[in-house]
């Protein structure tokens, strides 16, 4: 069994670099499908999401080489496979954008139903929406999605129902390679979207309006060899290192990041108190008192993220007044307030709202990790929390953060990584 232990309380001092983004990153090993050649991607997460994703491409006939621990050469010319079911694809939501891309490539596909972090009901009825109006045929059974396809795909008008980061990027991914013109409507507007489209684009896609609620794409008969392409930096990664900081009263300078994708999350760490200074690509975080209470509602970009509800309640574990939290996304992403609460957290969540009243201090205790930004917040906890906090189910944490331990550790932090005998 793995676990972290944090030994606390801990003030964060020093310099961090961001790594790439993950949820970038899981789109665009799949995108590098649509290209018969080779993609040389850079700034790419060392995590166990992305070891993962190279395990199934390579099931697929993918060449992969690592050129660094985050640099590496996709060499998709021979493709031998469309079905990607296995265990581990069931595991990992990501998998479901090997849907859209192996839809512009192949007639058939199968893979297994995604599964991914526990948030509460995650269905992928908009991503079939989008299959079938580009006139693929979609079949769900048997714990399998089937997509087929009886010509190319057919650019058209959709409009999605909800706005979905997951459909869209497929919506992207599989109008690419279409023929004719696809609009869609009503779009996810995720840094990580755009993207997407970038690297598409710098293959020779026509993808414009990412970043907006319109996205037209132009089908495009083929795309070429990308010569490098370097992912951008983890929104998600940059906002926990900045609530980190806040959180412990440290005062760090987070390089590599994109200022502007974490304008939501500066504007409630201002709100708590703390002090956010802006460079080109680095910010500076840092905290002298105690956070003043204030209220989050999560909703898709440029709103405050969903990935960072975890992380903000810290700050709100131990602020001078009352704050709220209404979470819009996920029906269950507070099953982590039960954790905080063995911390001597103040916590009272029902529904989507979660009201959490300031404690003085927190308090060590063995916690699980409920899902990857869970794990995260019970990192922050643990670094604010007097003694030493037993975090379990890391795996999760490991999913989605590069070098954890030794980036906290720069920073002053002592977490250990234990692994013991079952
Ligand atoms: C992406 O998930 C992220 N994952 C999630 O991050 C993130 O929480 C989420 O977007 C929201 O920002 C990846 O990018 C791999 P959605 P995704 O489709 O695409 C409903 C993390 O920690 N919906 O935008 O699966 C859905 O139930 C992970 O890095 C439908 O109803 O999320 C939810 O309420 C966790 N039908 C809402 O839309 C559909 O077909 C938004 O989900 C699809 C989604």
């Amino acid at each position: 069994m793995e676990k972290f232990i944090v030994h606390g309380p801990c003030k964060l001092k020093g310099e961090v670099n961001i790594s790439g983004a993950k949820n970038a990153a899981v789109a665009i090993l799949p995108a590098t499908l649509l290209v018969k050649g080779k993609c040389h991607l850079e700034n790419v997460p060392n995590i166990s999401d992305i070891r993962a994703y190279v395990e199934i491409l390579e099931s697929l006939g993918s060449k992969i080489e690592y050129l660094s621990k985050n640099e590496m050469i996709i060499d998709n010319t021979d493709i031998s496979s469309a079905i990607a079911s296995s265990e581990l694809t069931s595991k990992f939501r990501a998998s479901y954008y090997l849907l859209g891309a192996l839809l512009g490539r192949f007639d058939k596909v199968q893979i297994s139903l995604p599964g991914g972090c526990n948030l509460g009901a995650r269905p992928i009825d908009q991503h079939i929406k989008v299959f079938e109006k580009l006139g693929a045929k979609v079949e769900v059974r048997s714990g399998n999605v089937y997509a087929t396809r009886t010509q190319t795909l057919k650019g058209t008008a959709i409009f999605l129902d909800i706005v979905s980061v997951g459909a869209t990027m497929n919506a992207i991914l599989a109008a690419t390679l279409a023929e004719g013109t696809t609009i869609i409507e009503n779009v996810a507007k995720e840094p990580h979207i755009v993207d997407l489209a970038n690297f598409l684009n710098s293959m020779g896609a026509k993808i414009k309006g990412a970043g907006t609620d319109t996205i037209k794409i132009t089908g495009v008969k083929e795309l070429h060899q990308v010569s490098s392409y370097s992912i951008i930096p983890d929104q998600i990664e940059t906002g926990t290192f900045m609530v980190a900081a806040a959180a412990t009263c440290g005062d760090v300078l987070i390089k590599n990041c994109i200022p502007k994708h974490m304008e939501p999350i500066t504007a409630k760490l201002l709100e708590a108190g703390a002090n956010v200074e802006e460079f080109a690509d680095s910010i500076r975080v840092s905290m002298d008192k105690k956070p003043n209470a204030f209220t989050v509602k999560t909703s898709p970009y440029p709103g405050f993220p969903t990935d960072m509800q975890p992380q903000i309640c810290i700050l709100l574990a131990i602020s001078t007044g009352t704050g709220m939290i209404v979470e819009n996304i996920w029906e269950s992403r507070f099953q982590y307030t039960d954790e905080l609460v063995k911390m001597g957290a103040d916590i009272s969540a029902h529904g989507t709202t979660a009201i959490v009243k300031g404690v003085d201090k927190l308090y060590s205790a063995p916690v699980r990790s409920h899902d990857l930004r869970a794990g995260a917040a019970m990192i922050i906890a643990g670094l604010v929390a007097d003694g030493n906090t037993e975090i379990y189910d890391i795996h999760h944490i490991l999913r989605g953060y590069e070098d954890i331990t030794t980036k906290f550790a720069n920073l002053g932090a002592n977490i250990e990584y234990i692994q013991e005998d079952d």
